[in-house]
């Protein structure tokens, strides 16, 4: 088995977007990144921390609003002022959302060309229908990782295992723009590991530990396992059962080491995109 090492990724795209950040504010614009956060969960506290380190080291000016307790309307109308905002090109609404709270609906109050992390539906129509648009930024990650280790895609078949507006989905778009022959599987389908066995690029986006194992992973699979799953004595750890591929003779996206790193490169390559003028065909 061959580990992907997604830090070596996401240190190429940083070291771009560090550039691009560089050359943004010698004409005068501060790539900067608005993050709403209407919880106080302690794993999202850690992403968003995480997040603002990468932005500052990168050049990226990061900005949190800590909106505890918040409804939907005044997230709403947070996201709406940021939006109409011009010194902010980045917008995300970090979850775990309140109750009841579904991040479909207040992700209409990003404005299209400020949602790097894909969280309006109207994003994802435009992906689907083929057109200019963010994506959210672990989906793209799956295709970043792909690309960069060059693995063939055209024709290829790729099995996407979760269908999530979040991951599973996009992730299917962006493999079937690449011409991609894509099977969709989620908890109703039959058959799992049979239908997994004929990809040779394999998505995991499921959040079970240990989920995918050899059973599921033909000889020559690509497998890229975006799940991060927390075990009770504090490891983070994929969807995907490692120590099970050790013998095979397939490629595959460590947890953690793998999507992760590569996903909050892409989420600050994508403010640095939506900061540049030449992006207005956005929606
Ligand atoms: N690395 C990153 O940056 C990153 C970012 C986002 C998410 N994640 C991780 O990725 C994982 C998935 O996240 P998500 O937001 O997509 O999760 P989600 O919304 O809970 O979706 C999980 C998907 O898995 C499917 N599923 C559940 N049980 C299944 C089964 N027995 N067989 C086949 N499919 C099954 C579900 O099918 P149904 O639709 O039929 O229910 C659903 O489509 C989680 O571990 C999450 O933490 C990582």
């Amino acid at each position: 088995m061959k580990l992907i090492d997604g830090q070596v990724i996401a240190a190429a795209v940083s070291s771009a977007v560090t550039e691009k950040a560089a050359s943004l504010k010698n004409s005068g614009v501060t790539p900067t990144l608005s993050i709403v956060v209407p919880t106080d969960d302690e794993g999202s506290a850690w992403y968003v921390r995480s997040l603002a380190r990468a932005a500052k080291k990168a050049g990226i000016e990061c900005r949190i609003d800590q909106m505890t307790g918040a409804s939907r309307a005044e997230i709403e109308s947070r996201l709406d002022v940021l939006s109409a905002d011009p010194s902010v090109h980045g917008i995300m609404c970090q979850t775990p959302l309140p109750h009841g709270v579904v991040l479909g609906d207040v992700g209409q109050h990003i404005g299209p060309r400020k949602d790097v992390d894909g969280a309006n539906p109207l994003s994802l129509g435009r992906l689907a229908a083929g057109l200019a648009a963010f994506v959210p930024a672990t989906a793209a990650a799956v295709l970043e990782i792909l690309h960069r280790e060059n693995v063939p895609l055209a024709g290829a078949r790729a099995v996407v295992v979760g269908r999530s507006t979040v991951v599973g989905k996009p992730a299917a778009l962006l493999l079937l723009a690449e011409h991609a022959t894509v099977t969709v599987c989620h908890s109703r389908t039959k058959d799992l590991a049979e239908v997994c066995r004929q990809a040779e690029v394999l998505v995991v986006a499921v959040g079970r530990p240990a989920f995918v194992g050899k059973a599921h992973v033909a000889p020559g699979a690509v497998v890229v396992d975006v799940g991060t799953n927390s075990t009770s004595d504090g490891r983070l750890v994929g969807d995907v059962d490692q120590s099970s591929l050790q013998d095979l003779p397939v490629s595959l996206t460590p947890v953690p080491g793998g999507v992760g790193p590569v996903t909050t490169a892409l989420l600050l390559r994508h403010v640095v995109e939506a900061a540049a003028p030449s992006l207005k065909d956005r929606a």
